[in-house]
């Protein structure tokens, strides 16, 4: 899959910001320059100074007709959080959300939360930790809970669709790693990066926001970019038959919302579903190679389907070995989750790994996957869910325990904010 940096939908300016397009100069040069504390000579192309030039910002746009984050490629890191809207009063979310989008633009440039000062009897506008870092491409996405909309006026802009998930197989939900009224998935190459956006925001939010739950995620799980497909905790390539979100037509039909939302502002948004899916993993590894693989319906080493050869063969669900059992078993997650065997339906899965220690009394690791999709309508997942929770052969390796839904509405652009989208 190519690097899809504009696959938010447009270029800063009209243009993206690469590594020779940084280095040849220009007026986004300077910015990008200034952000980073660079010298511009440092930046002139020259021979001289290319071979000292700093490493050029990886910048993803923040304005858009989406937003950055779910079509965009995967980042190597992670950091997530749901927030619980605690003010009563309508003037501190909108303030919120105008403060939250005047910080996270800048933040995607490499820049400051506006309004560091060097004034020794406050507190910094920005907390610091990021201070010269590249941003990384950090993408900051925000979503909406269904509860959100019972508030605030908000009930004639709720989407029929929004509610929360129904229960599904296989959950056993922790409280403390479910729900929310508003979500905010922070992306960086960075782990620092990405974990500073998050924490700014949530300090930006203090008095009208508390933050429900987080999660930190390493490894991307869902680019089938090369030089190869990343592999979960289970050892397997994830992200072999992901929707690529530089396809337009698959992203439109199955990734957007559209015309069949009743919310019209809406439109060019996604549905967001999280899932912290903890593995058994000392199971996993006792397990043998054979069954893995047939748990899976891939080959572990080259992420082939069991019926073919390389990665990206098509599976033949069809094919039967010589004694007439499936090639790719009845019960493999592959089989129960291909849009071929789900009625053409499809996700695009951005999720992440996890460990969070080990499981005190039993000494075992608590990690897993922390399962984020994007798609058109929640009954999507749902439907997969439904299906695989009962079915899917890694149901007995696996057990979803948090869970969200969330509703991202569509990019911004220049000079709006997050506030007038919401409550105008
Ligand atoms: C810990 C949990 C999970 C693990 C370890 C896992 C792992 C994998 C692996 C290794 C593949 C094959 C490579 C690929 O095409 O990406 C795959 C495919 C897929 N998974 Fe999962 N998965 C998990 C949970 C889920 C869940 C909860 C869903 C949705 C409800 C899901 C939906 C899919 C889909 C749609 C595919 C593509 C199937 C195809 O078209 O071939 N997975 N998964």
């Amino acid at each position: 899959m190519p690097e899809d940096r504009n696959a938010n939908g447009t270029g800063r300016d009209g243009s993206t910001v690469s590594r020779r397009g940084f280095l040849a100069g220009g007026v986004g040069a300077a910015a990008a320059a200034a952000a980073f504390g660079i010298g511009l000579d440092a930046c002139s192309g020259s021979k001289a100074a290319t071979e000292t030039a700093a490493p050029a910002p990886e910048i993803v746009p923040f304005y858009g007709p989406h937003q950055a984050g779910i079509a965009t490629p995967a980042q190597l890191r992670l950091a997530f959080a749901t927030f619980d809207v605690v003010s009563t009063d309508r003037a501190d979310l909108e303030t919120l959300l105008r403060e939250w989008t005047a910080a996270a633009n800048p933040m995607t440039r490499g820049q400051l939360v506006p309004g560091s000062s060097d004034n020794q009897n406050a507190p910094p506008a920005d907390t610091g930790e990021a201070l010269g870092l590249m941003p990384g491409n950090l993408t900051i996405t925000i979503g909406y809970g269904p509860k959100l909309f019972d508030h605030f006026g908000l009930a004639a802009k709720k989407p029929r669709l929004l509610a929360a998930l129904p229960p599904l197989p296989n959950e056993n939900l922790d409280p403390g790693y479910t729900g929310g009224d508003i979500a905010i998935q922070a992306c960086s190459d960075d782990p620092l990066v990405a974990f500073h956006a998050l924490r700014d925001l949530a300090r930006l939010g203090i008095g009208t926001v508390v933050m429900r739950w987080m999660q930190i995620g390493f490894g991307t799980t869902a680019r089938t970019a090369s030089p190869s497909t990343p592999r979960n905790l289970l050892g397997f390539k994830d992200g072999t038959r992901n929707i690529d979100g530089t396809d337009a037509a698959l992203m439109d039909k199955y990734v957007w919302i559209g015309d069949e939302s009743d919310q019209p502002w809406l439109h060019g948004g996604s549905y967001l579903v999280a899932r912290r899916i903890r593995m058994f993993i000392e199971n996993w590894d006792r397990d043998r190679l054979g069954d893995q693989e047939a748990v899976i319906g891939r080959n572990k080493t080259s992420g082939a389907p069991l019926t073919g050869h390389a990665e990206f063969d098509a599976p033949d669900f069809e094919a039967k070995d010589a004694t007439g059992a499936l090639v790719i078993p009845a019960n493999a997650h592959i089989r129960l989750a291909s849009h071929e065997n789900n009625d053409g339906v499809r996700i695009r899965r951005r999720g992440y790994s996890y460990t969070d220690g080990i499981d005190p009394v039993r000494g075992t690791l608590l990690g897993g996957l922390f399962f984020i999709a994007f798609m058109q309508t929640p009954d999507q997942f749902v439907a997969l869910q439904q299906r695989l929770g009962i079915n899917d052969a890694l149901r007995e390796y696996i057990e979803h325990n948090g869970s969200g839904i969330f509703v991202c509405p569509p990019g911004l652009r220049e000079g709006q904010d997050w506030a007038g989208q919401l409550l105008s």
